[in-house]
């Protein structure tokens, strides 16, 4: 988490790093700072609280200066304060930093320095490697490049960090390990920043720091090297991000936005992948391990948050049409058992962001294993994908919204056609049942645009159970991970104590929960499971709770028991997750709104969670 930005010109730096870290707001909001060095000095502005507040606090101050660094902080060590908020500075406040990520072993090298005279004003791992810096320095009588790669090697944890130094006024240097950092090239200026969104609207062409790199960039020129010394050349890359895509576009919030940008995501999610008339899918990212897809023994998920809910989708999708095992694991547990892996197996790693330092673990401890790696990830050129052996991109776009909609909806549909492509590829499904299948499949995103219809009658609903203390959701088969998507979304944006179960586990325990004042959400499409889940129905309404279910259009059985219905359009079992989810995100986005929570950036959350 946290958010960086950085630049080196001819441009006045304020607001660009201003805007930059606006961007990057969704990394963390608990404060925010910048450093800018100009003829008079280094000036520090730093606030506790959102970006608006850093930009009402440092109105009337002098924020000239073509060389700047920002910081968006979501607060790992030290309370969220003004003391605690970076950039930090060196003890003779020469030099300046700002980081993303933890200095894991902050608390030996602290006391080192404190020892030799260091005096800290902050509770932050961050402030010791800048003193540490700045100590390495003078002992070792380095340039400040030199001083920061020794003092790097001396680290143990995740960076991404930039450094200005107040009298070496021509100069920013970067470094990562972990923790993502993009370097915008333009014409007499770079950009530093933790994604593109800061660099979209001046340059095109980045260069995606790789871990254990440090960079040296002045207005005209940029030196890679690694830690070990060896200069690099780096690639430049360009970049197909639009600024459009980074604005609300008349939506009141991101969230919003995205939820109604589904039918779109997933359409570009298929593009090109699946071919209807013909039978086909087509993954051209895993294809040249076609072979050992045919020959594996299981297939193990990872994942966190909503993209794991996303892999208990793949796992009833894979299970079903490729007979291949799978099991799904929680990243951050995973990376802490001693599993059993083995190089005939294949673990699929699934992050929206690319970053989340759990499932970056996770495949280490795979790949170090022998398994073959596949990520599904929607921020292109990410940590996770260059850790894989091959993927596929979700393509859904930026998603700001702290809370995942459109991604979760792709990733699902990744899922789906790696379960229809292995299928093909094993020959445990017939040709024209991957045609109907195909052929429905292309038509999903029309019906989510029906499902979107239901708006007005979800707000309504909202209206009804806003005021609730908690909130059950249950579902079973694929119904299951779908109401536990459900249930974080409620909880993570409302508030509301939510809790996603099977439904036939209800009577094990939660049915204690059951009163007049508890809103059930039932997923009670007609599938496979529909008449057990109808019973289950019964079940809460014979003690008195009130029942929301999402039903196929034209239900009639539901719809005599349920209080409140929402339609969905009727599909294959294979594709009712993609559907189904639709109205859960907007009930939960309207009973925020109704609660006047923060939609976008509830909370004590970030988007991307790099700290484990
Ligand atoms: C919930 C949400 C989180 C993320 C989780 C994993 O709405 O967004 O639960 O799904 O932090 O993040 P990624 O997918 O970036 O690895």
């Amino acid at each position: 988490m946290c958010g960086i930005v950085g630049y080196i010109g001819y441009r006045e730096a304020w607001p660009i790093v201003l805007k930059g870290l606006k961007r990057l707001e969704y990394r963390g909001y608990d404060s925010a700072g910048i450093a800018i060095i100009n003829e008079g000095g280094q000036n520090i502005y730093k606030k506790v609280g959102k970006v608006a507040a850093l930009e009402e606090f440092a109105e009337s101050q002098d924020k000239t200066g073509t060389i700047a660094m920002g910081h968006t902080r979501w607060a790992t060590h030290g309370v969220p304060s003004d003391r605690n908020s970076h950039p930090h500075t060196s003890n003779n406040n020469k030099l300046s930093i700002i980081h993303n990520g933890i200095i894991e072993n902050y608390a030996t090298l602290k006391e080192e320095l404190i020892s030799r005279g260091h005096e800290f004003k902050s509770d932050t791992d961050t402030e010791v490697l800048i003193h540490l810096i700045e100590e390495i320095q003078k002992i070792e009588q380095t340039d400040l490049l030199e001083a920061v790669r020794l003092a790097l090697k001396e680290v143990t944890g995740a960076y991404a960090i930039v450094i200005m130094d107040r009298e070496n006024p021509d100069q920013l240097i970067a470094a990562r390990k972990g923790s993502p950092m993009v370097i915008g090239v333009g014409k007499g200026e770079y950009f530093i920043a933790s994604d593109a969104t800061p660099i979209i609207e001046y340059t095109k062409n980045v260069i995606y720091l790789n871990d254990h790199e440090i960079a040296l960039v002045t207005k005209d020129d940029l030196l890679v090297k690694r830690l070990d010394n060896v200069v690099q050349s780096p690639l430049i890359q360009e970049l197909e991000l639009k600024l459009e895509m980074l604005e609300k576009g008349g939506f009141d919030h991101f969230m919003l936005k995205e939820i109604y940008e589904q039918p779109r995501s997933i359409r570009d999610c298929m593009r090109g992948r699946i071919y209807p008339e013909e039978g086909k899918v087509q993954l051209g990212g895993i294809k040249e391990f076609v072979e050992k897809l045919k020959n594996i023994d299981r297939i193990i998920i990872v994942a966190c948050g909503t993209s794991w809910h996303a892999g208990l989708v793949g796992e009833y999708l894979i299970e079903e049409y490729a007979r291949i095992p799978v099991e799904v694991e929680y990243a951050s547990e995973f990376r802490y058992r001693n599993p059993i892996i083995t190089e005939k197996d294949v673990v699929i790693a699934i992050s929206q962001s690319g970053e989340t330092a759990d499932t970056m673990a996770a495949i280490e401890m795979a790949k170090e294993r022998g398994a073959t790696i596949f990520g599904i990830c929607n921020v292109a050129g990410a940590s996770i994908p260059r850790l894989s052996h091959a993927g596929v991109y979700t393509h859904a776009g930026p998603e700001i919204g702290v809370a995942s909609t459109k991604a979760f909806t792709a990733q699902v549909t990744v899922l789906t056609l790696m379960a229809f492509y292995m299928a093909q590829q094993k020959g445990t499904i017939t040709q024209s049942k991957l045609i109907s299948l195909l052929t429905e499949l292309d038509s999903i995103p029309d019906k989510i645009q029906i499902a979107l219809e239901s708006n007005d009658i979800i707000k309504e609903v909202a209206a009804k159970i806003k005021d609730s203390r908690n909130c059950l959701f249950l579902g079973r088969g694929s119904g299951f991970p779908v109401a536990l998507e459900g249930a974080l979304k409620l909880k993570e944006i409302s508030y509301i104590h939510a809790e996603g179960y099977p439904a036939a586990e209800m009577k094990h325990g939660p049915i204690a929960l059951i009163d007049e004042e508890m809103p059930v959400v039932f997923i009670a499409t007609q599938n496979s499971s529909y008449e057990k889940v109808i019973s289950n129905i019964q079940e809460v309404k014979a003690r008195k709770g009130k029942v929301i279910a999402i039903v196929t259009k034209g239900d009639t059985e539901v719809k005599k028991m349920a209080d409140y219905c929402i339609e969905i359009p009727d599909a294959d079992e294979a594709f009712l997750p993609l559907l189904a989810t639709i109205p859960l995100q907007l009930l939960s986005y309207h009973i925020a709104v109704m609660r006047g929570c923060n939609v976008d950036q509830p909370r004590n959350l970030a988007k991307s969670v790099t700290v484990e």
